[in-house]
């Protein structure tokens, strides 16, 4: 069933939210199937219909391994997300492993799908210390080019990149984590080639957004980070910095949050920093959550995890993060879009970077929609929320 009405959309949404015997999915573990047979939108409105009543785009990272080759993985992005960004096919590693020679197929796969689908793409990311090819630096910080040259190649890539994807980019994450949890500039390759070279370190982050600019002056300029949902040292420092760039007419659009959220932290003050830097005339956006937790060990393979939150209290402040973390961005009208960084725990990148932490996404390893989701949808469904633009 393809359903296009609002009012019929929400109408249904609500019958289905509240006549839905919990017993009905017995067999699913308490979560409705997707997958074989019926899928989540033949049985109730997507989470990006349910979006679009306040100009929401709601968005997952994708994996390019899983995308077009499993069929229920792909059910689920295109069905249930109306913006897509790559989880990793747009990195300068992957782009240009071999100096010179690049690489967009993967990239160009998911560009063609998302219009295919009528989703919009965030293009992540163009200037990152990390997932750099390993002839331009292993380590985020040796480089054996000379300043001018890791300049010179800056300038090429992200002309060259932003060029091929010229008018199919919503937005771009033109630099990605430039900070330090301490407020401080990450001395990369980058900053120190341009302290070398006389100028301010930071000083290659305007370069990125110009070049960016001229390469697709209609997408939208993002810089994306961690931790800039909590006030502190780091986001004030943020703070203070777009304000620089806007300051010297460089063409930043928006700041990106990313929103790799964990229980053993309380919740940040979110809305007040999607507020403040709003207010600086730019957009916002979540960019990649998740909400990750301590899991129970496999009891069956010593050392390893399984995806099933330690404990139920655990399993509810993670749905109370994902619901507020969505209320926050639905409270602030430059808030475009809300992005979770993957589709399902069974294929997270939280597994195999925290340890003894996972099950930070919407969907179970057997792509049935968790409890998260559900919030998600009642969250979307009792907000009416008109975005900015
Ligand atoms: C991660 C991917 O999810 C992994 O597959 C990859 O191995 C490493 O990068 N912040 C970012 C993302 O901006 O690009 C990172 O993605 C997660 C942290």
């Amino acid at each position: 069933m393809r359903i296009r009405h609002p009012l019929l959309v929400v109408a249904l949404a609500t019958a289905a939210l509240t006549a839905t015997p919990a017993a009905a999915f017995a067999t699913t573990g308490g979560h409705p199937p997707v997958g074989s047979g019926t899928t989540i939108h033949d049985t109730q409105p997507s989470l990006r219909i349910l979006a679009q009543r306040s100009g929401l785009r709601v968005g997952a990272a994708v994996n390019m391994d899983l995308y077009g080759s499993d069929a229920t993985y792909t059910a689920i992005v295109n069905q249930q997300f109306s913006t897509v960004s790559p989880e990793n096919v747009m990195k300068w590693q992957l782009v240009e492993p071999t100096q010179g020679t690049y690489d967009w197929a993967p990239a160009d796969r998911l560009v063609a799908g998302a219009r295919a689908a009528h989703q919009l793409v965030r293009g992540h990311t163009l200037v990152w210390h990390n997932q750099l090819p390993s002839w331009l630096s292993t380590d985020g910080v040796t480089t054996s080019f000379t300043p001018q040259q890791v300049r010179d190649l800056l300038h090429k890539h992200v002309t060259d990149e932003v060029t091929h994807f010229k008018g199919q980019i919503w937005q771009w994450d033109v630099v990605n984590e430039a900070f330090a949890d301490d407020g401080t500039p990450r001395q990369d390759i980058f900053y120190q080639a341009y302290q070398a070279l006389g100028m301010n370190g930071t000083d290659y982050i305007a370069d990125a957004f110009r070049w960016a600019h001229e390469a697709d002056p209609r997408a939208l300029l993002f810089y994306n980070d961690y931790n800039l949902e909590f006030t502190g040292a780091k986001s004030n420092a943020v703070y203070a910095f777009v304000q620089q760039l806007q300051a010297q007419g460089v063409p930043i659009d928006g700041v990106g949050f990313q929103g790799h959220l964990d229980t053993q932290y309380g919740f940040p003050d979110l809305q007040n920093n999607l507020t403040r830097f709003a207010a600086l005339g730019l957009k916002v956006a979540l960019t990649e959550v998740d909400v990750r937790t301590f899991v129970q060990p496999d009891p069956a393979n010593p050392g390893a995890y399984t995806d099933i939150p330690l404990t139920p209290a655990l399993q509810a402040t993670q749905q109370s993060y994902w619901t507020q973390l969505l209320q926050a961005c639905l409270a602030v009208r430059q808030c475009l879009s809300f992005t979770a960084w993957g589709v399902d725990d069974g294929h997270s990148w939280i597994p195999g970077v925290f340890h003894g932490e996972g099950a930070g996404l919407l969907f179970d390893p057997s792509y049935h929609p968790k409890p998260q989701y559900q919030e998600l949808r009642k969250v979307l469904l009792t907000t009416h929320a008109p975005r900015r633009s």
